[in-house]
C-alpha cells in the first residue's frame, strides 16, 4: 500500500486554546518580570561572565549527567544563603535540598511531594492558601500537582495601598489545621509590599499555634533591599522558631540566569533522618519529572557562592540592580509629588522589589496605553525596570495627566 489511509484518525487531540496563552499575563510573557539596565537592555552580571569563562576553560568539567538531586556543592551553598551561615537547622544537620529548574521547578517538586506525603498519603483535599493577589503561577502549580482546595488569603489592602495584616491573620486563624500557606519570602509579587519583621512575628505565632505549614517562595533574595540577609529575614526567623518548612529559591533574578533554569528547594525538617526520607521521595518525583537537572546554571551559582571573592563581587552586582530599582522608585515619587499629582505616592518608595502597584485604575491604565503608549498591566502593576533616567519625566507627566483627567 502507498500513502496514508484517506481518512486517518488525528493522533493529536483537537483542544481549545488555553486561556492565558498569548495574552499579556505573566505566564505568557515571563520576560515582563526581568531586570533591565538604564538603557533598557538585559544585563549579564559581570561576575556571571567571569565564572562562565572559568567554566569554559576548565578542562576537567564534562557533560555527564548530574545526580538526580543535583550538584551537591550547588545545593549546599544555595541552602546556606537562604538559611544563613549560622542557621541552627544547618548546624543540627536537618536540612536537605533539591536542585530544580528555576523557582518554578522548586515549587512544583515541593507541591508534588506535599500532595503525596504531607499529612497522610492523600492530600488532594488539604487546603493550600495563596495570597490575594499573588504571582499567578502559584495557583496553577498547585492545581497541576493535584490539590483541589486552593484558597486565597487576604494580603493587599487597596484603599491603604499596603498590607492587610488584620485580614491575613484572620484567615490564618480560620484556616483548618495543617493547611499549607505559600508565603513570599521578600518583594511580594505583584504588590511589592512585605510584612515588617514585627508583622512576620505575628504571622509566625499564629501559624505555629494553628499548625499551618509555611512554604516560602524566595524569588528575589538580594534584589529587594540589596542585602541577602535582610531579604532572607523572614525565612530565617521561621527556622529559628522551630518550624519545619520548604523554601523554593530562584536564581533567575538575582543572578540574571533566567534561561539557565536554576533553582533550589530547601527542606527544613525536624531531624536528619526525617529529611533523608523526604529527599528519597523527592528523588523519585524528580526522576519522572526531569530525571536530573542541567548543570550550567548550577555550576555558575555554586562557583560564585563558594569563593569569598566571587561572592563579594556577586553581592556587589546584586546591589547594582537593587539600587537602580530603588533610584527609579524615589525619582518617580519625587516627580509625581513635585507635579502635585493628586493622591499619595509614598507607596512607590515603600514597596520593594521589581514591581509596583501604582494604584492607577483600569481606565487610567487604558489612557496610559492608548494615549501615551506606556504599557502596563490592567491592575496598574509596573516593572520598575521599565523606567530609565531618559523616560522618567515622560512617565511621571503621563501618570499625572491620567490621574487628573480620568477618575
Ligand atoms: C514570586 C515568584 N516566584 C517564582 C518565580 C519563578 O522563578 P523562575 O523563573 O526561577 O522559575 C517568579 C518569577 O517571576 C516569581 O515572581
Amino acid at each position: 500500500p502507498t500513502g496514508p489511509p484517506a481518512a486517518a484518525t488525528p493522533r493529536v487531540p483537537r483542544v481549545s486554546k488555553a486561556t492565558g496563552a498569548g495574552d499579556t499575563r505573566d505566564t505568557a510573557l515571563p520576560f515582563l518580570a526581568a531586570y533591565r539596565t538604564d538603557e533598557g537592555q538585559p544585563w549579564v552580571l559581570p561576575v556571571v561572565r567571569k565564572v562562565e569563562q572559568m567554566i569554559a576553560n576548565d578542562a576537567s568539567l564534562n557533560h555527564e549527567y548530574l545526580p538526580i538531586l543535583g550538584l551537591p556543592e550547588f545545593r549546599a551553598n544555595a541552602s546556606r544563603i537562604a538559611l544563613g551561615d549560622d542557621s541552627p537547622a544547618i548546624k543540627e544537620n536537618r536540612i536537605g535540598s533539591v536542585q530544580s529548574l528555576g523557582g518554578t521547578g522548586a515549587l512544583r517538586i515541593g507541591a508534588e511531594f506535599l500532595r503525596r506525603w504531607y499529612n497522610g498519603n492523600n492530600n488532594t483535599a488539604t487546603p493550600v492558601y495563596i495570597s490575594s493577589p499573588s504571582w499567578e503561577n502559584h495557583n496553577s502549580v498547585f492545581v497541576d500537582a493535584g490539590f483541589k482546595d486552593i484558597r486565597t488569603y487576604h494580603y493587599w489592602d487597596a484603599a491603604k495601598r499596603g498590607l492587610d495584616l488584620h485580614g491575613l491573620l484572620d484567615d490564618m486563624e480560620k484556616a483548618p489545621e495543617f493547611s499549607i500557606f505559600i508565603l513570599h519570602a521578600c518583594a511580594h509579587n505583584p504588590t511589592g509590599t512585605d510584612p515588617t519583621p514585627d508583622e512576620w512575628k505575628q504571622i509566625a505565632a499564629v501559624m505555629k499555634r494553628r499548625f499551618l505549614f509555611p512554604f516560602f517562595d524566595s524569588a528575589y533574595q538580594g534584589f529587594a533591599s540589596g542585602s541577602l540577609d535582610k531579604d532572607a529575614w523572614a525565612v530565617r526567623y521561621f527556622v529559628s522558631e522551630g518550624f519545619e518548612l520548604f523554601c523554593a529559591q530562584s536564581f533567575s533574578k538575582n543572578f540574571g540566569l533566567y534561561n539557565e533554569r536554576v533553582g533550589n528547594l530547601t527542606v527544613v525538617g525536624k531531624d536528619a533522618d526525617n529529611v533523608q526520607r523526604v529527599l528519597s521521595q523527592m528523588e523519585k518525583i524528580v526522576r519522572t519529572t526531569w530525571s536530573n537537572p542541567p548543570s550550567q546554571g548550577a555550576r555558575i551559582v555554586a562557583t560564585t557562592l563558594a569563593s569569598p571573592q566571587l561572592f563579594a563581587e556577586w553581592k556587589d552586582n546584586v546591589k547594582t540592580m537593587a539600587d537602580r530599582v530603588l533610584l527609579m522608585r524615589s525619582e518617580l515619587r519625587s516627580r509625581l509629588e513635585s507635579l502635585g499629582t493628586p493622591g499619595t505616592w509614598n507607596h512607590i518608595t515603600e514597596q520593594i522589589g521589581m514591581f509596583s502597584f501604582t494604584g492607577l485604575n483600569p481606565k487610567q491604565v487604558e489612557y496610559m496605553i492608548k494615549e501615551k503608549h506606556i504599557y502596563l498591566m490592567a491592575s496598574g502593576r509596573i516593572n520598575m525596570c521599565g523606567l530609565t533616567t531618559k523616560n522618567l519625566d515622560y512617565v511621571a507627566k503621563s501618570i499625572h495627566e491620567a490621574v487628573t483627567k480620568i477618575q
